[in-house]
């Protein structure tokens, strides 16, 4: 058994995306352009409706999956297919683009807090193509643990403590967790070999992860191993823990395209502006 620890700590960049909606841009930004096979990772968060009310219109995705997760407010999910979905807090949306897709997540509120987090997941080089896919995990749905004395943990994707999260059939088989601590609660949280791993924390001051302080905003990169060490600060505190198994494939990536070759990316681009998706 290796204990994993932190080899790379990454703070999230203050940008916006959409129509301007104001994020922190965690992974796919200067520090860290990507983490086979995640590709990009935002935290929304505001209770100023100016900063969120734009929302993202029309917009084309292919070759990877956008994996939504709302901890506060609501958002209506609408493609060009004739999908739609309520995000609503607590539930989670695991898109799989493929061939393609244009959607558009509006918000659903004029004041509030909206807060949540987006993840972009590439897709094997055979799976790039497939038929775009929907999960739409409505919150009772997330099963709810508690492994250890004062942590509680939902279970979005993958195994914990004989739970298994909703989301099925993704091909990185990933591990998606919210874990909250109470301070100075522990847990060994096992996970693949393999894997590429990370978590964020996002609420309270600061968590040890893998024996080293991670503060709120920041990523902590996970070395090889079979399990992490995650302690609580002081005071509580909550983070998402993420991992899959690596691609190891080229990858090509243009916006919202994300391919294997720049061929690739050229025949996405003509698709798009054909009318295609
Ligand atoms: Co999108």
């Amino acid at each position: 058994m290796t204990d994993r620890h932190i080899i790379r700590r990454i703070r999230g960049m203050d940008t916006s995306d959409g129509a301007g909606v104001k994020l922190k841009r965690i992974i796919g930004q200067p520090g860290l352009d990507m983490l086979d096979p995640f590709l990009l990772l935002d935290e929304f968060r505001s209770d100023q409706a100016g900063d969120y009310i734009a929302g993202f219109p029309e917009h084309p995705h292919r070759g990877f999956e956008t994996v939504t997760y709302m901890l506060a407010g609501n958002m209506l999910h609408k493609d060009n297919h004739g999908n739609s979905g309520d995000l609503t807090s607590g539930s989670v949306q695991w898109m799989t683009a493929g061939r393609g897709i244009l959607h558009s997540e509006m918000p659903q509120q004029e004041n509030g807090l909206m807060w949540g987090f987006q993840l972009w997941v590439n897709l094997p080089a055979k799976d790039k193509m497939t038929a775009p896919r929907y999960q739409d995990i409505a919150p009772e749905r997330i099963p709810v643990v508690h492994p250890a004395e004062g942590v509680e943990v939902r279970v979005l994707a993958g195994e914990l403590a004989g739970a298994t999260g909703p989301v099925e059939g993704i091909a990185t088989n990933p591990v998606y967790l919210d874990v909250s601590l109470k301070a100075g609660a522990s847990l060994t949280l096992d996970l693949p070999k393999g894997h590429h791993g990370f978590a964020y924390v996002f609420d309270g001051e600061a968590a040890l992860v893998g024996g080293e302080p991670l503060t709120r905003s920041e990523l902590g990169v996970f070395s090889d191993g079979d399990s992490i060490q995650l302690k609580g600060g002081d005071k509580p505190s909550r983070l998402i823990v993420v991992a899959g198994r690596p691609l190891n494939e080229p990858v090509a990536r243009y916006g919202p395209f994300v391919m294997n070759t720049q061929a690739q990316i050229h025949e996405a681009i003509a698709d798009f502006r054909a009318g295609k998706f």
